[in-house]
């Protein structure tokens, strides 16, 4: 059966606003948005907005009524009430659940606690087997489909998360020899590999984490890339990852856990680990019929402030 009534949990968000823009202009689904009761958040015109409090299963299984798919894009600190939302989810009949993956499963890096903050995320994955193998027993239809997209690539040269600053700043902080390769996909591209997977692949897709990638790239291939684009040469530091992750643990010890978190996930991007370089996105484009952008062309449009 057509997967047809979505509601996007963390609509108004970072992927959320995307995904919505991709479902809502695919034109073949009804949209809606599960928000919190006290949320300001705005939505566009098209989205039914559902309030519940993320902490009450009843409150959750109500406003999930009648919906095929659940997608979640909650922010990290929500997501760890995602257990709630799976159960309320099959509990009120839901076919297919997106899980809060968006990135890539096992950012682990060593001497860090990285590892205790993606066990959550993989025991979200266990949850939803166990609801897979319940379903079947029920005789009733129910799957998952996790989707890694390594690094939001036109979001994270805007807030200059890969330490690469956009004009009028032109600098950047160059990690060891700026040659680790790393995934990174284009929130639109992120969009319509979701329509993709509703529509064309739904039944490819089933159970399964899903790996894309607009392209893989460098620091240095995405300085380079804007050097060209602007005519203009960036100021670089050097930088290592032993003195960032020394910097991370300094902040640790400062109870500044979200300042030392990001430095970890920098650390894994520029790992140059295979995890970072998502192995199997070449087959998730081919399934879902995405990628292939090109570097040059993405970073120009994010310099002129174009849509990406
Ligand atoms: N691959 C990458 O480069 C990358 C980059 C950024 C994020 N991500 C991942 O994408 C996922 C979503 O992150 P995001 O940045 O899109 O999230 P976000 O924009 O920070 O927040 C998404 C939504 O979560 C809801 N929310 C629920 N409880 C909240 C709370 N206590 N505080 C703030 N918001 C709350 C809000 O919706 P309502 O107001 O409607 O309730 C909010 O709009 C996460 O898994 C994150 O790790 C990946």
């Amino acid at each position: 059966m057509a997967l047809k009534n979505v509601i996007v949990a963390g609509a108004s968000g970072t992927i959320g606003t995307p995904i919505v823009a991709a479902l809502l202009a695919a034109g073949q689904f009804n949209v809606s948005a599960l928000s919190r009761p006290d949320s300001k958040s705005t939505f566009p015109e098209g989205v039914t907005v559902k309030r519940a409090d993320l902490s009450s299963r009843t409150s959750l299984t109500e406003a999930l009524h009648g919906q095929d798919v659940v997608i979640c894009t909650l922010n990290d600190e929500a997501a760890q009430l995602q257990g709630e939302l799976v159960e309320a989810a099959y509990e009120a009949g839901v076919e297919r659940y997106m899980p809060n993956e968006w990135a890539g499963h096992d950012m682990n890096v060593e001497g860090t606690p990285m590892e205790e903050v993606y066990e959550g995320k993989r025991a979200i994955l266990r949850l939803l087997d166990e609801k897979v193998r319940l379903a079947e027993k029920d005789g009733r239809g129910f799957a998952w489909t996790g989707l890694n997209t390594g690094v939001f690539f036109d979001w994270a040269l805007q807030t200059s998360f890969l330490d690469i600053s956009l004009p009028p700043a032109h600098s950047a902080k160059i990690w060891d020899s700026g040659t680790a390769q790393f995934s990174a996909t284009t929130l639109s591209t992120v969009g319509r590999a979701v329509v993709s997977i509703l529509t064309t692949a739904s039944g490819q897709t089933r159970n399964k984490l899903i790996e894309i990638e607009s392209f893989s790239v460098s620091q240095n291939e995405i300085v380079a890339a804007l050097e060209k684009v602007t005519g203009q040469k960036w100021k670089l530091e050097k930088t290592s990852m032993e003195e960032q992750l020394g910097t991370a643990g300094a902040n640790l010890e400062q109870g500044k856990f979200l300042e030392a978190f990001y430095v970890w996930v920098r650390a894994w991007v520029f790992s140059g680990n295979e995890g970072a370089k998502l192995m199997k996105a070449e087959e998730g484009n081919k399934l879902l019929g995405v990628g292939g952008e090109s570097i040059e062309e993405v970073v120009g449009r994010v310099v002129r402030g174009e849509k990406v």
